[in-house]
């Protein structure tokens, strides 16, 4: 039996989803809410989507449960090429210059782990190519709202069509083992990355600060504001000097003046202008 979601409710889906998680759902969107929650209302008994807002109100678990739903994890394998080849030519030599504690790297929306393992790989690519070069231990720290995401990216095992998202054949056999249920990541690529649920609407402190910070494709969720307010509380993250990735289809625009656009011949990355 399909359950009809009256105006109303789309209305109240629409002001929770972003007061809890930023996310700015448009109008005419009824399909994708319904799509995404129907299964959870037959799941719990619920006979409306009124009664599974009540939920919501009265349940933190249903709030956990209705974000995990709405939230879009789509991600792969080095996603887009462009960043993590300026990662290797740009930003981890300039990186390397530094020799106060380890590299941090914050990836802010990190979905199933596919962006911050793609990292720690290309780190140890960086090792391999470079030895010697990089001194500094590098820590990365991946971070999403969403648990289930963070659950499986802390399993670090992917099925076939998971794996075959962006991934080379190369890149598979060398940082990934077979094993029941899927492709298992190498353990010394797992061990430079620790991930936890993060709201990009809390604070950032508890993370401590970062030399590079990717921030990809979650913005494009979020109100001009909150886009602004985000990147302004990503500047206060950054250590001098580091840098910022945003997703291929995204710019800084007007939100925030604190970075320097540096165009290079395989993208644009952002870096923290010196405050003089
Ligand atoms: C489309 S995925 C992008 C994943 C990865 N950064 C990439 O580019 O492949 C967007 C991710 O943003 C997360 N997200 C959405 N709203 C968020 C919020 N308020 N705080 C933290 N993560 C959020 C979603 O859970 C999802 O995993």
């Amino acid at each position: 039996m399909s359950t009809t979601l009256t105006s109303d409710e789309y209305a109240a889906f629409q002001k929770f989803l972003e007061e809890s998680a930023g996310i700015v759902l448009g109008e005419n969107k009824h399909y994708l809410v319904t799509s995404r929650l129907s299964r959870i209302l037959s799941d719990n008994k619920l006979a409306s989507y009124t009664e599974l807002l009540a939920r919501v109100s009265r349940d933190s678990r249903f709030r956990e449960i209705i974000i995990d739903a709405m939230t879009t994890n789509e991600t792969s394998w080095f996603r887009d090429g462009q960043p993590f080849e300026i990662i290797k030519t740009h930003v981890l030599p300039a990186l390397a210059r530094k020799n106060n504690g380890p590299l941090r790297i914050w990836s802010s929306a990190c979905s199933t782990g596919q962006e911050p393992y793609s990292l720690s790989i290309c780190i140890q690519e960086f090792l391999t190519m470079n030895p010697g070069l990089l001194r500094q231990d590098v820590e990365i720290v991946a971070t999403d709202i969403s648990p289930s995401s963070i659950e499986d990216a802390k399993a670090g095992v992917y099925d076939e069509i998971s794996i075959g998202r962006g991934l080379s054949g190369d890149r598979k056999g060398r940082y990934f083992q077979k094993r029941d249920g899927g492709w298992e990541i190498r353990k010394d690529i797992k061990a430079r990355v620790t991930f936890r649920n993060l709201n990009l609407l809390q604070s950032y402190a508890v993370l401590g600060r970062f030399d590079l910070i990717l921030c990809r494709n979650v913005l494009i969720y979020f109100s001009t504001e909150l886009k602004s307010n985000v990147l302004q509380r990503m500047v206060d993250t950054l250590s001098p000097g580091g840098f910022l990735i945003l997703g291929g289809t995204e710019t800084m625009s007007n939100y925030s003046d604190a970075f320097q656009m540096i165009r290079l011949p395989s993208g644009v990355i952002y870096q923290l202008k010196s405050r003089s």
